[in-house]
């Protein structure tokens, strides 16, 4: 089969071609349900680092086009022109391939933006296994663009307000969390201080066939100044991290509440009466400390009422491990002294233990704020006789 590669146009209106793709996404079968069918995953980054090549293994045979979508855009794997081709036309290959989003690598295809299926929506961003591709659809440079993780679909899924017309998406990324509001939305507001974010989030609302999302450039609710929101959602960069010059979708300062401060302080003044906000984030926390009195202190001009659900917490050296991964491709050694060096600068900072929060506060009376612990309960294993009992039981 020949697939007409194109010349770049970068004067082209990709959004046309988007929209063709979603739709031949959606018939490929590319969605949540064949990542899990395929791959046994239910978030996203439950592929990274260390178990990227068995992914890739389990399904390399596999010449279906929904296997060919996975390998070429959540794998981002190179894949043939034929291939991609039968998956998805042979035009809409080539328009790929004209628009920088596919480019010919070693005699084959390449996907320089990587697409994470949300529910039925697919979202375009930078890529987790390979380097960042600066100029893939006309994007500018800036930071790479945050692609929809464990804790944007917690987020997105916790977030409750059916009845919210205007909404304000903050550090908005991809726009993953704008984005889910357009079935029932009027105005849909989404910020990000990364230009490329907000390219990026641009290109992702024309994906979803969305051309009414206000995506503004700036620094959180400088771009909204004396507007009021009846929804109001954050995923700010919350990571206790020991860089202060890694990516903006990343460190969260000293403890990890360094943008997240100024969110909540923007509530009272950006919220309408009875409007709700939703944040997700760490904290970090030394021997001892309590998140009540650290909340308390992020809340203290808030006159509504605020929840903050724990989710999750674990300990400096387990925040260490995960974060250092990224260092793996460096070999063993590279990962070591990195988890060496985030567990030092947490110890620094005498931290403890790292908590996931999902904070939830509503413009409303009483004023107040409850700290819950609504962490998974597990039950005690094993539920059936131990190997060993069973032994000694047939041994009589
Ligand atoms: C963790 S990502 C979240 C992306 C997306 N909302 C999600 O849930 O997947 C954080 C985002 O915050 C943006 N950001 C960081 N500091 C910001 C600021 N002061 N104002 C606006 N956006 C900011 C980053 O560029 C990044 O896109």
């Amino acid at each position: 089969m020949v697939i007409a590669t194109g010349t770049r146009n970068p004067d082209h209106d990709p959004a046309p071609s988007l929209r063709r793709l979603h739709t031949g996404l959606q018939a490929g079968g590319y969605t949540p349900d064949t990542l899990q069918r395929l791959l046994g995953i239910t978030r996203p980054d439950d592929v990274g680092p260390l178990n990227h090549a068995p992914a890739c293994e389990r399904i390399r045979s596999d010449r279906g086009s929904a296997a060919t979508l996975v390998r070429l855009f959540f794998l981002e794997e190179p894949e043939t022109a034929a291939r991609i081709a039968s998956a998805l036309t042979p035009t809409l290959c080539a328009e790929l391939v004209t628009f920088g989003l596919l480019r010919k690598r070693n005699g084959q295809l390449t996907a320089q933006l990587r697409i994470d299926a949300v529910e039925d929506q697919y979202f375009l961003a930078d890529r987790r296994f390979q380097r960042i591709a600066v100029s893939a659809l006309r994007l500018s440079g800036g930071d790479p663009v945050y692609p929809p993780s464990s804790d944007s679909l917690l987020l997105r899924e916790a977030v409750n307000a059916p009845t919210a017309r205007r909404v304000l998406d903050l550090c908005t990324g991809s726009g993953v969390q704008a984005l889910r509001h357009l079935p029932t939305a009027e105005h849909i507001t989404a910020v990000d201080l990364n230009p490329r974010a907000t390219a990026m989030a641009r290109l992702n609302a024309a994906f979803n066939g969305a051309d009414r999302v206000d995506v503004r450039r700036g620094d959180l609710y400088a771009p909204v100044r004396g507007e009021r929101f009846d929804l109001i959602i954050a995923n700010p960069p919350f990571v206790a991290s020991p860089y202060s010059n890694g990516p903006a979708y990343h460190a969260g300062g000293g403890r990890g509440d360094r943008v997240l401060r100024r969110i909540i302080a923007g509530w009272e003044g950006h919220l309408a009466p009875r409007g709700r906000a939703f944040a997700i984030t760490h904290c970090a926390l030394r021997a001892g400390e309590p998140i009540e009195g650290v909340a308390r202190s992020w809340f203290s001009r808030f006159s509504g009422r605020a929840l903050v659900l724990v989710l999750e917490e674990g300990t400096a050296v387990d925040l260490a491990a995960a974060q250092s991964l990224f260092a793996l491709d460096r070999g063993l050694a590279a990962y070591a002294r990195e988890v060496r060096r985030w567990v030092t600068h947490l110890r620094r900072l005498h931290f403890q233990t790292v908590a996931l929060l999902l904070i939830i506060a509503e413009r409303a009376v009483p004023r107040c704020m409850e700290v819950v612990d609504a962490q998974p309960r597990v039950l005690h294993l094993p539920l059936t006789p131990s190997t060993a009992d069973r032994i000694a039981t047939w041994l009589g």
